[in-house]
């Protein structure tokens, strides 16, 4: 990775990570992924081929305001999110605004345009139409899952059920008990930084 982009990774985790949600109080189920805990894994993802430049499908099952989209959009061509509440989602292109003017200021490039959140349900059927009309992919194009221990198993079955052979699973989150699905190989580099977990559908 180069040097720009590791700057640019972990200056958008920083922005992010000002801002976490549901730490405290009632927002508990929105709770945010650490994104300097995946900056600093993007370098290990890349050499083991489960991120690929220019060529990954990335999609966020639960992705709230989009913030694991962004810090992805650098690494992948495409970097979907489904998020189940709309309001969480309305505050993607709040941040997005703001974390551009940042990013500006600091000669580091802004997001790229590969990023597409849409509102509906992950387990359900009719978003995966909605998502292949808009950007070509369906479920079973994409290379990469991610969701943060949110409806992990039933994501995994959907994972196990109709994606494509070899697809990946990240769930985040994971403690000293890591969970095991049927259908998906738990890669032993997990889990990555202590909390996240990585499958391989086989
Ligand atoms: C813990 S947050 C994680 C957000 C983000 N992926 C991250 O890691 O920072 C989980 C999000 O998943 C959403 N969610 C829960 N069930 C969902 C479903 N079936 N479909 C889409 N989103 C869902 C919640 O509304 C919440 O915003």
């Amino acid at each position: 990775m180069d040097v720009n982009l590791r700057k640019t990774l972990a200056h958008v985790a920083e922005f992010y990570d000002q801002r976490k949600v549901g730490e405290r109080g009632a927002l508990g189920f929105r709770r945010s992924s650490d994104l300097k805990t995946l900056a600093d894994c993007a370098g290990i993802l890349l050499r083991h081929g489960i991120i690929i430049p220019g060529k990954t499908l990335f999609l966020d099952l639960g992705c709230a305001d989009g913030r694991v989209n962004v810090i992805l959009s650098y690494l992948v061509r495409l970097s979907a999110g489904i998020e189940l509440d709309d309001w969480t989602l309305d505050e993607y292109g709040q941040l997005r605004a703001l974390l551009e003017d940042e990013l500006d200021g600091l000669g580091l490039p802004v997001p790229p345009e590969n990023i597409r959140l849409f509102n509906g349900d992950s387990s359900g059927e009719e978003i995966y139409e909605a998502i292949k009309n808009e950007t070509g992919a369906g479920f079973e194009d994409f290379d990469l899952f991610y969701t943060y221990l949110v409806m992990h198993e039933e994501f995994a079955e959907l994972i196990r059920a109709k994606g494509k052979a070899g697809a990946i699973f990240m769930v985040y989150g994971v403690d000293r008990i890591i969970p095991r699905y049927g259908g998906l190989r738990l890669l032993a580099l997990s889990p990555l930084a202590g909390s996240i977990a990585v499958y391989r559908k086989e």
